[in-house]
């Protein structure tokens, strides 16, 4: 059996990884034999990611994704200290306000889509092109969402904004194939960060045990790991014929119905 990490010398950039599901993907990435550069505005958290993780795997570079000259100077950083760009996983995101559509505020619907839209086409134009260059057969891949399938999981902003990445996904994944360049997203059911429990206003205990009741499998809280897990599958060879694929990490929740649930309770009178 070979004993080669999954990610062995391979050069990845993580946006949003100061916290949450992008932190746990630049540990895994690293214990995966990756070099990591985590991006992120939360300075002081992504040097502590660094701290924790080790300065010879990661580094921190500040990066506001709606800032294309940072995103820029970011894909040049990893470029310079590590030599190559191999992995962009365009993971931040915000919640976005949660109001009704009747009282929409166009100023911050914008702002949303600034991030968790703009933000990440703009990681994924940088990416493409640096690999591009290099001739790498590199890997993007993008953090969407159970709310980019479906309607009222998250406020309208938000859902808006998600259902835009698996747009984005497709759509790049018809050009980026041409150069060897594969594209895919992860779309997570509720995890516990901060930005669960601010979008939605409850704990992240709480965000967690609503995930358990409501996902199909039972008897596993979904933690960021996993979703982490998901993002390394997608970065690693193992999915190397893998392209404009929306990696659904939700227990069956997005494709079966709780409305009807005859098969449900099938089960449970088998118990
Ligand atoms: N937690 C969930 O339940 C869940 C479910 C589905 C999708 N997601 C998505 O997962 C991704 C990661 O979120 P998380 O849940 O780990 O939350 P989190 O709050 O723990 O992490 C989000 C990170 O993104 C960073 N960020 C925000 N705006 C940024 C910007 N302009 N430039 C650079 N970095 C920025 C934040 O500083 C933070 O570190 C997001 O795209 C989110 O929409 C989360």
């Amino acid at each position: 059996m070979s004993s080669k990490l999954r990610l062995e010398g391979k050069v990845a950039i993580i946006t949003g990884a100061a916290s949450g599901i992008g932190e746990a993907a630049a540990r895994l990435f690293v214990e995966n034999g990756a070099f990591v550069v985590i991006a992120d505005i939360q300075d002081e958290l992504g040097h502590e990611v660094v701290g924790s993780i080790g300065s010879e795997k990661a580094s921190y570079k500040h990066c506001d994704v709606r800032n294309e000259k940072q995103v820029e100077e970011t894909v040049a950083f990893a470029l310079e200290k590590y030599g190559t760009l191999d992995i962009m996983y365009s993971n931040a995101g915000i919640g976005g306000p949660l109001t009704s559509i009747l009282e929409m505020d166009m100023e911050k619907f914008n702002s949303t889509m600034a991030t968790n839209v703009s933000g990440v086409a703009v990681t994924i134009k940088h990416a493409a092109r640096a690999m591009l260059d290099r001739k790498i057969r590199g890997s993007i891949i993008c953090t969407a969402s159970v709310a980019g399938t479906l309607g009222g999981l998250g406020p309208h902003d938000y859902t808006t904004s998600k259902h835009a990445i698996l747009g984005l996904v497709r759509s790049a994944c018809s050009e980026l194939g041409t150069y060897g360049i594969r594209i895919n997203c992860v779309s997570p059911f509720g995890v516990g960060t901060p930005l669960a429990s601010e979008m939605i206003k409850l704990e992240a205990s709480v965000v967690e045990a609503m995930s358990c009741e409501m996902a199909y499998l039972k008897g596993i809280t979904l933690k960021a790991k996993h979703i982490a897990e998901a993002a390394l599958f997608l970065a690693s060879e193992e999915s190397v014929f893998m392209s404009g694929h929306n990696l659904v990490v939700d227990g069956g929740f997005t494709v079966a119905s709780n409305s009807y649930p005859v098969t449900a309770a099938a089960a449970t009178s088998n118990m």
